[in-house]
């Protein structure tokens, strides 16, 4: 499958990381777009996090070239995955703002209903950040935040990280093996 993945200036840049990883070993070809948001953010939380996924991905776009095929609904692709969102991402989306190749290429997912997952990351949320959600769900997104569970057993941050990749992929159907489903024996 062609996926879109955003990686935005929110916490939590080593799920998009992991997440272009686990889409590259299943052969996915993914279209990676970092904002200048996160390349801030990284500097605070892991700085390899970035590298390793421009390595990894198949091919790599400027926010700002609004030239790139992403831009145009004509691209098509199978779906686009935002991980992590922050608010500022997730408000452009929700409210047609299309001023970044990262906006345009999730305005085009929901002009031509193809999947759109947006992984929002604050807490606590605002009000308009609520709005915001409830404005994508309602156009057809799915909002899958980064949110921790307890009854997986986490050990590690690697053990918190792939349970969120794993509900990504969820979101994908996609098979994966990074958590263990409710209900599964073993
Ligand atoms: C270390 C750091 C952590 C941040 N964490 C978040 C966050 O978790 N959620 C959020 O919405 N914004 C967060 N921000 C603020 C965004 O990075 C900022 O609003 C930025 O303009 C987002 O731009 P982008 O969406 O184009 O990446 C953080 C900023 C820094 C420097």
């Amino acid at each position: 499958m062609k996926i879109a993945v955003a990686i935005t200036g929110a916490s939590g840049i080593i799920i998009g990381r992991r997440l272009v990883e686990e889409l590259v070993k299943r052969k996915h070809e993914v279209h990676l777009i970092i904002s200048k948001g996160a390349r801030e953010v990284a500097r605070y939380e892991d700085n390899t996090d970035l590298k390793k996924a421009e390595k990894a991905a198949s091919r790599l776009y400027d926010e700002k070239d609004m030239a790139a095929p992403l831009a145009s609904s004509s691209f098509a692709i199978d779906a686009m995955v935002v991980a992590p969102c922050s608010l500022k991402t997730l408000s452009g989306i929700a409210n047609g703002y299309a001023d970044s190749l990262i906006t345009r290429a999730a305005e085009n997912c929901l002009k031509m209903n193809w999947k759109l997952v947006v992984c929002p990351r604050d807490t606590p949320l605002s009000l308009p950040a609520l709005e915001n959600m409830v404005k994508l769900k309602t156009a057809g997104a799915l909002i899958v935040p980064p949110n921790m569970a307890y009854y997986h057993k986490p050990k590690t941050v690697d053990d918190v990280t792939d349970f969120f990749v794993g509900k990504i992929l969820d979101a994908l159907e996609m098979g994966h093996n990074l958590y263990k489903k409710w209900g599964n024996s073993g």
